[in-house]
């Protein structure tokens, strides 16, 4: 068995050519078709992407809520693919933390703030005393230290939201997984938890992995992966530059190339030139040119 997490240690999530079909009654929808991903151990990312292109799939994979029909899938040494039950439910209990997008069903309703941060704690056998310190640590590290008596209902959706957050760490797990944790919330109740997300990866360096379909995601993450059609199709970093003593965030955009060679050429850029079932390639100086079938050209290497 490869495992990817020992042969590049610092990679913490490694998907290869990962399927998952759903399969419902006589229906079977292929949500995830040879996805390829790479993640960092202490990356802060995003995902993107059109409804149905197979985000939550992916993140439900990662989380241990549901299992790949086949391919590669890797988080922090372990083989998502061969886990058994029992290693299944230990994983979920202390290898990951996932935030939903509905505020409610993150926390429980008659519990307090606080009381919601000591829920697992408590379950793993954790001392009340050590699981009371532990939440309010949490609770300041999410700027909450004075919503702690109060009940889901007396909270905003984004302080609803940071409390998921802290939940979600409670049992101090290295990765983070967040379902467009912003869906429900307004600008001012997004920007909050996105500084938050922040924060805690700087803190204690957990892997942050947020699906979303926010255009300002960018701006708060160091790198954003677009999905299309159940595979990764390009990638956002972002990177500050100096020049002549001028400081400017710069996005680069590139399309990603899977395991096997492909790459996925944007729609608009076909349609613009017509190509529809198949293209010329030619291979130039330090470039390969994508051209319509229909134009004839001398390959620049014979010129
Ligand atoms: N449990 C399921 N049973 C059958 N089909 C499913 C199931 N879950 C998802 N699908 C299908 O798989 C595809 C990917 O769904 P997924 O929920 O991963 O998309 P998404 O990118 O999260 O979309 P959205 O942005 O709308 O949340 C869709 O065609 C969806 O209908
Ligand atoms: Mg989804």
């Amino acid at each position: 068995m490869t495992n990817f997490a020992e042969t590049a240690e610092d990679l913490y999530i490694v998907c290869e050519d990962l399927f998952k079909i759903h399969k419902s009654d006589d229906l079977e929808v292929v949500a995830l078709r040879g996805l390829d991903l790479k993640v960092r151990g202490g990356e802060l990312m995003a995902i993107v992407g059109a409804s149905g292109s197979g985000k939550s799939t992916l993140l439900n994979i990662l989380a241990g809520l549901d299992q790949p029909s086949a391919g590669r899938a890797f988080v922090g040494g372990r083989d998502l693919l061969t886990m058994t039950e029992p290693e299944i439910v230990n994983y979920r209990r202390s290898a990951v933390g996932f935030i939903w997008q509905q505020t409610g069903r993150n926390l429980i309703p008659y519990l307090t703030a606080t009381q919601n941060i000591e829920l697992p704690l408590v379950l793993d056998g954790v001392e009340a005393k050590v699981a009371r310190e532990r939440a309010m640590e949490l609770l300041a590290a999410v700027n909450l230290e004075n919503r702690s008596d109060h009940h889901p209902e007396q909270l905003s959706g984004g302080e609803q939201q940071r409390v998921s957050i802290a939940v979600a760490l409670a049992n101090r797990p290295p990765l983070l997984l967040a379902d467009e944790p912003t869906g429900e919330l307004d600008a001012i109740g997004a920007d909050s938890i996105y500084q938050v997300l922040g924060d805690l990866n700087s803190r204690y360096g957990v892997t942050i992995i947020i699906v979303t379909h926010d255009p300002e995601i960018a701006s708060r993450v160091n790198r954003v992966v677009a999905i299309r059609d159940g595979r990764t199709s390009m990638e956002i970093f972002r990177r500050v530059e100096q020049t002549g003593g001028v400081t400017q965030v710069v996005h680069d955009e590139y399309v990603l190339v899977d395991s096997a060679g492909r790459l996925q050429v944007p729609r608009e850029f076909l349609d613009r030139l017509s190509i529809s079932e198949r293209a010329k390639l030619f291979l130039g100086e330090g470039r390969v040119e994508v051209l319509p079938d229909s134009v004839q050209r001398v390959p620049l290497e014979e010129n």
